[in-house]
């Protein structure tokens, strides 16, 4: 498994907020063997897959479980999109409808609450191949150590292990790191990205606290990216 390290000047518009997922993205589509007519986008959010695909598909089909995501996604002829929790085995029997060349997944799948059983799930699906880009338990590492908290999302040891018992697959662990002017802008950076789940981990003291404690003037990702 190769390590990448790539550092990223934080941009100070809003657009740049996902300036991580928007580089996840591009990397999930240079795993593809082929260029896929069928694809299933797990987390799809606003569509960064989709409007990165510059050949003809004959259907994308894109599940969110934020409605403000999908309607935000692009639509048309031959891109649907369905509203949708990756963790209800009840939409796997909706998607067991359709036969997809490629499964994809992009900076969303750390969010299941049980990834060995939404593996499982996956499997069952008509597909030929997939790729998934998936946050590790040390994304925000440095800042997770300061505050003395547990990362949310599982460690890459755990999806791994799940990944292993579900599909046969390459692997790819890439860093990036996000620099800020302060640490201010990076809180709202964390606040504003989707990055974090928008779940709340730290209270108001905490961030008064790690704003004076935290001590370099980045954030740390990583991402294992799982392909067939
Ligand atoms: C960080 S965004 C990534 C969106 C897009 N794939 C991209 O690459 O920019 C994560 C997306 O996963 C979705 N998501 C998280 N948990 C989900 C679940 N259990 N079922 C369906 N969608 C989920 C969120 O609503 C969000 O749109």
């Amino acid at each position: 498994m190769s390590i990448d390290l790539e550092f990223s000047k934080f941009a100070h518009t809003y657009e740049h907020y996902d300036i991580i997922q928007e580089k996840v993205a591009l990397k999930l589509l240079s795993c593809l063997k082929y260029r896929p007519k069928r694809i299933l986008d797990l987390g799809c959010g606003r569509g960064a897959l989709v409007k990165k695909i510059s050949w003809d598909i004959e259907h994308f089909l894109g599940v969110d479980f934020a409605k403000r995501m999908l309607e935000l996604h692009p639509k048309g002829k031959r891109i649907e999109c369905i509203y949708g929790d990756f963790d209800n085995p009840g939409l796997y029997e909706e998607l067991l409808l359709y036969d997809f060349d490629y499964i994809l997944s992009a900076s969303a799948l750390q969010w299941s609450r049980d990834i060995d059983i939404l593996f499982a799930q996956i499997k069952r699906l008509n597909f030929q191949d997939f790729a998934f880009a998936i946050f590790t338990a040390d994304t925000f590492k440095t800042l997770h150590k300061t505050a003395n908290i547990t990362s949310p999302l599982p460690s890459k040891e755990q999806i791994l292990q799940a990944a292993q018992k579900h599909f046969h697959f390459n692997s790819y662990l890439q860093d990036y790191k996000l620099e800020f002017a302060d640490t201010l802008e990076m809180f709202r950076y964390i606040k504003r990205s989707g990055v974090s789940g928008n779940r709340n981990i730290l209270n108001y003291k905490q961030i008064k606290r790690l704003m004076c404690e935290y001590p370099v003037d980045f954030l740390e990702f990583e991402v294992i990216f799982l392909y067939s």
